[in-house]
């Protein structure tokens, strides 16, 4: 038997994952890593933390499992998006990376598009100037740390620089280079018109590579220290939005995944790299060789319910929530939650915005809010849901991934608000799937991600929409739409007092 392994670097923790010729999972491990929020919008993360999590988590796969090292041929990585990672020439970050999450650079966002204009802007990058993306966290560098941008030899994303400390392989691929804004999406190569307009030396840009290149073999320290061989070939990867596609089967016009892990994302698969959705959604080069794929966000998704557990409910687990989040009626009696509470994206790009519960009853217990909030995180889910479907996307079924595809109550909640069949997969592992079909390909294993999916991905059941609860839903969306323009001006001005 041969395994491959996928690495899945998220934002609360890597999990890697052994996966065999069948496409079972024969063994995973994961381990966390700190988040520091330094300032209200601030996001960061240490790069060498990901590094020592990363080869930590291998290295004790590799031993649980006591396979031979020899029959793991492939390894292959989906990465959190967007982050910053400044390196000096000696490929050594010069300051904590800023996360996809940091919504510290909404000054420098306005600064781009004026510089470039928003339509050439727009037409280069296919999409807007937001606060997550890495541009804007370059020119903040640039203006308030000078003394760490001069020494700035280059920069890559999350896992690109993870994988460049296990090869020595110093480049980004092309579905992660797309969340940079520094990409030429349909013509896949830097933009030296944008980095030109906006100030920004282009030698900063790595050499770019296809997901699925062959990018090297584990480096000989690295496989002393995790036990891989160094023969391992590793492939460059993709994006964790772009793998948890791949993982859902996402390949083809017409499939669309629903993914709430700490951010939550829709994403439609896109043939052409050349409509134009005027940046009302995310348009990003996919893992898969010249596809694309468009998405809105939630920024605060899974983390919004993490969030209310840990303040409010601590002693409770996610799966006693939502056996109580059950037995609240649809629309938690009058109770509405926005999940805004570190900003938001998709379909307000507004980093100061901040959550609301609206409609608090003196009858409200508990778990009537905490389903308010998971209806909240999907009502938000639905808007971007409703401009793909707005811009002619045909939306038949939703493929269910990550912490919203664990509960069955939630995977009904999405049903019932999306209006459409919700497809849930057996054994879903998210990004990491992803990433180690990526390497399952490079491994001549199959011929293509297409052969790759039909034999590893299955369904495990279609959760149909509940008539009654479809039009109780709708009802509720629209005064929840409602609640970004009333509450906007009242959170503004509460900006101050978040410290
Ligand atoms: C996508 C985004 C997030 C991160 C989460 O644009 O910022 O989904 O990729 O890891």
């Amino acid at each position: 038997m041969e395994y491959v392994i996928g690495v899945d670097l998220g934002t609360s923790a890597v999990k890697v994952l052994l996966v065999n010729q069948q496409g079972q999972v024969e063994a995973e491990c994961s381990k966390e890593y700190p988040l520091y929020h330094d300032r209200t919008g601030y996001s960061e993360q240490d790069p060498d933390d990901w590094v020592k999590k990363t080869e930590a988590a291998l290295q004790e796969l590799v031993e649980q499992t006591g396979i031979r090292p020899a029959t793991i041929k492939g390894l292959s990585f989906s990465g959190q998006m967007h982050g910053l990672v400044l390196v000096n020439e000696k490929g050594q970050p010069l300051r904590r990376a800023i996360l996809w999450n940091d919504t510290r650079t909404t000054e420098e966002c306005q600064d781009i598009e004026a510089a470039v204009g928003l339509d050439t802007f727009l037409a280069i990058t296919k999409n807007r100037a937001l606060e997550g993306f890495t541009l804007p966290k370059l020119l903040w560098v640039k203006k308030h740390e000078p003394d760490i941008y001069q020494q700035a030899h280059g920069f890559l994303l999350p896992k690109d620089y993870v994988r460049y400390q296990l090869t020595g392989d110093f480049a980004m691929e092309y579905s992660d280079a797309a969340g940079t804004l520094l990409l030429d999406i349909a013509n896949q190569a830097w933009s030296t018109e944008i980095a030109d307009k906006v100030g920004v030396d282009i030698q900063l840009c790595p050499p770019l590579v296809e997901s699925q290149a062959c990018v090297g073999t584990i480096m000989p320290e690295v496989s002393e220290r995790t036990g891989l061989g160094p023969e391992t070939r590793v492939f460059a990867g993709g994006a964790d939005n772009a793998c948890g596609a791949i993982g859902a089967g996402v390949l083809s016009e017409g499939k669309t995944m629903c993914s709430a892990g700490t951010s939550g994302v829709v994403l439609s698969y896109e043939a052409a790299g050349n409509l134009d959705f005027g940046g009302k959604v995310h348009y990003f080069n996919h893992a898969k060789s010249d596809a694309f794929y468009n998405m809105g966000v939630t920024l605060a998704a899974g983390y919004s319910l993490d969030w209310f557990r840990k303040t409010f409910a601590e002693d409770t687990s996610f799966s006693e929530l939502f056996q109580k989040i059950a037995e609240v009626p649809v629309g938690s009696r009058g109770l509405l939650f926005t999940p805004y509470i570190v900003g938001e994206r998709t379909p307000h790009a507004d980093a100061d915005i901040r959550g609301a519960f609206i409609g608090a009853d003196a009858s409200h217990m508990k778990w009537d809010f905490a389903r308010a909030v998971v209806e909240g995180i999907t009502f938000s889910l639905n808007e971007s849901m409703n401009i793909l479907k707005n811009s002619g996307k045909k939306i038949t079924s939703v493929v269910s991934i990550g912490g919203g595809a664990k509960s069955n109550e939630w995977l009904q909640i999405q049903a019932d608000i999306f209006n459409a069949p919700i497809v849930k997969l057996e054994n879903e592992q998210g990004p990491g799937m992803g990433a180690a079909m990526i390497a399952a390909v490079g491994s001549d294993w199959f011929a293509s991600l297409q052969d790759c999916a039909d034999a590893f991905i299955k369904t495990e059941k279609v959760i149909e929409p509940r008539e009654e609860h479809v039009s109780t839903y709708e009802t509720l969306f629209a005064v929840y739409q409602d609640v970004y323009d009333q509450t906007k001006g009242l959170t503004h001005a509460l900006k101050q007092f978040r410290g």
